[in-house]
């Protein structure tokens, strides 16, 4: 009996330190957590764990940094007609103006900005503790990347992505081979200005 409790406890020692943050430095999460909350994830983990550059914590830590900044550079599935996504790939918008966040602008490379301010490379896996196949799509140029990588870009309306400073653009991502309609998956991007930004979204049904 002694044994036994002795056991449980180092069990449960074990398994706090494992999933304890590391100085308040969440872990990235394979699966969504039940009480997830995507501001205060990406806030600790971009103001403390070097996710978001030093030269944006300013603006994050504002009075209204949060839907201002931070909730700008999450991710959510814009609603589109049929047909304009082509098999196999989910659109990706940043900055969801129904949940009052400002819609994340883009930008070419320019002598004012050499880098220019569109999400590089953007990971998509689906939500799950299991082993799963997480699927990178890349972006080196905006509003038309090249055709060595695997990213497209499209408007949300009308034929223009770089409309109204650049907040009409989609990201058209690929999705992994396990991922199906109705799953929600991990989406973890890359903003060549302001850094990395991690939610979970659903895959449409329809
Ligand atoms: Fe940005």
């Amino acid at each position: 009996m002694k044994n036994k409790s002795i056991y449980l406890w180092i069990v449960t020692a074990v398994l706090l330190i494992g999933c304890s943050p590391k100085n308040g430095v969440p872990g990235i999460p394979d699966e969504k957590p039940a009480d997830w909350d995507a501001i205060q994830f990406n806030y600790q983990r971009g103001i403390y764990g070097g996710a978001i550059p030093k030269s944006y914590h300013k603006d994050i830590t504002s009075k209204d940094g949060e839907k201002n900044h931070l909730g700008k550079h999450l991710p959510y599935v814009p609603a589109l007609t049929r047909g304009r996504v082509p098999a196999g790939f989910l659109p990706i918008m940043f900055g969801n103006p129904a949940l009052g966040y400002t819609p994340h602008p883009n930008a070419p490379r320019s002598a004012s900005d050499p880098d220019g301010h569109w999400y590089t490379w953007i990971k998509v896996r689906k939500s799950t503790p299991a082993v799963a196949k997480e699927m990178t799509t890349n972006f080196d140029d905006w509003p038309t990347p090249s055709g060595k990588v695997n990213g497209k870009i499209i408007a949300y309306q009308g034929e223009d992505p770089s409309a109204d400073k650049g907040k009409n653009t989609v990201y058209l991502v690929q999705l992994p081979e396990d991922v199906r309609p109705g799953d929600t998956v991990r989406v973890w991007g890359y903003c060549l200005n302001h850094g990395e930004y991690l939610d979970f979204v659903r895959i449409p049904e329809k």
